[in-house]
């Protein structure tokens, strides 16, 4: 995780000999291409080849609503940010919460939902921060989930490439607690049997990934947004996979 920040920040400073595509240009060409991870259970998912789940369905209506074509590109979550500086796509829609240190990198639009870090464990099994100390936990790298356990003093971490995976660390016994996603989370307790949702450890907004200084691609994704959320679209999308509207109030 050091490292990887390390390395986001380390490009942060680098100045970018070639630039991300403009909304002209986009617009111009007529398809837009997309980032996202595809193993992030109910926002992005990858079956076979066929990418589903809450972001992908908002980021599909947004391109829609721009008149564009999208073309899915993915890669795991903690090189998703950097491919975003190689231009390997022109945005990222992963759940990325905005945080002070990936601001440093990239620009994000207006937030698309808002959720939190949460606890899940055994019944029995740890439920609050407190009851984590002494404890491991598993989380995804690169995640905000793993920075803020690591906040949390006398608590040892599982890190691993998927968060589907630290979930199993949970199931084996391998962990005594997983730290996600809330939503994520819920979804979690209702399909395995024995598992508790415990404390919110953080609140955070999540949002849409830009290339750092590409603001006209930026405006237009936040004017698309803003119509999907007063046209009906997102509450539609949203209650398609969670049962009530995520939406940051
Ligand atoms: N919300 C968390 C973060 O900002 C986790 C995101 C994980 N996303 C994913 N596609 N695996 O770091």
């Amino acid at each position: 995780m050091k490292k990887a920040l390390f390395a986001l920040t380390a490009l942060a400073l680098l100045a970018s000999t070639a630039q991300a595509r403009t909304w002209d240009e986009i617009k111009k060409a007529g398809t837009i291409k997309i980032g996202t991870e595809g193993a992030f259970p109910p926002f992005n998912v990858l079956t076979g080849k066929v990418l589903s789940g809450f972001e992908v369905d908002l980021a599909n209506a947004l391109a829609a609503q721009l008149g564009l074509k999208v073309e899915w590109v993915t890669a795991p979550f903690d090189g998703l940010l950097i491919g975003l500086q190689q231009n390997r796509y022109d945005f990222v829609i992963a759940s990325h919460g905005i945080t002070p240190e990936r601001l440093k990198a990239v620009d994000f639009t207006n937030p698309h939902y808002c959720t939190g870090g949460a606890v899940v464990s055994k019944v029995g099994g740890p439920k609050t921060a407190a009851d984590l100390k002494g404890k491991i936990v598993a989380v995804q790298v690169g995640t905000t989930y793993l920075t803020n356990v690591q906040k949390l003093a006398g608590v040892k971490t599982l890190v691993y490439p998927k968060d589907t995976d630290a979930q199993t660390a949970l199931m084996t016994g391998r962990a005594a607690a997983w730290v996600g996603d809330k939503f994520t989370g819920l979804d979690l307790i209702k399909a395995q049997k024995g598992l508790q949702q415990g404390d919110l450890l953080f609140k955070e907004q999540i949002a849409m990934a830009v290339k750092k200084g590409n603001t006209s691609l930026t405006k237009e994704l936040n004017a698309a947004l803003a119509k999907a959320e007063n046209n009906g679209t997102y509450a539609k999308i949203s209650n398609k996979y969670f049962g009530q509207d995520i939406r940051c109030k």
